[in-house]
């Protein structure tokens, strides 16, 4: 049983993921128009996870018999002045996403809702990685400093990145 507690919080993560897309599309747009197609191309690859990760709840909602309810996209605000500190955003950023995949989890126990629990698993393993990553960036590009060379260096290995579906759930 779905329970509506569980469809509502579902439903409010589905919106954040959709969010996260949307900022992480803004941020593609900064660094192209730097010039800096590595990193936005680093962005772009995080949009398409993050619309993996909206649609992969999204079917889950339907697969348990629930109703989705798409809401309305916060307007995405880089905060960051300069590379570092875009990255520091992202990371703040998927902190919080992990507080509310957290919460999502404490909705379902107190719903004693065991597959959704087991479904959430991935999500709580995926955002140890992406904390990870961005975390390993940042140290990178704090390494590199003024140093353009070797910022362009890193541009050209994120260029590299390429896009795998996840398998969800
Ligand atoms: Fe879907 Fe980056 O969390």
């Amino acid at each position: 049983m779905f329970s509506k507690k569980m469809e509502d919080a579902f439903n409010a993560q589905i919106n954040a993921e959709f969010y996260s897309e949307y900022l992480y599309l803004a941020m593609k747009a900064y660094f192209e128009e730097l010039h800096l197609t590595g990193i936005a191309n680093w962005f772009g690859v995080q949009v398409q996870e993050e619309h993996a990760h909206g649609l992969g709840m999204y079917d889950y909602v339907h697969e348990r018999g629930g109703k989705v309810t798409l809401g309305e996209i916060a307007k995405p605000e880089i905060k960051g002045k300069d590379t570092v500190a875009i990255f520091e955003q992202v990371l703040e950023h998927e902190q919080l996403v992990t507080s509310k995949i957290n919460a999502l989890v404490d909705v379902a126990e107190a719903e004693h809702d065991r597959a959704a629990l087991s479904f959430l698993d991935w999500y709580i393993k995926e955002q140890v990685e992406e904390e990870s990553n961005v975390r390993q960036l940042i140290a990178t590009l704090k390494l590199i400093g003024e140093d353009k060379k070797a910022l362009l260096m890193l541009d050209r290995e994120l260029a590299a990145r390429t896009y795998t579906a996840p398998v969800i759930g």
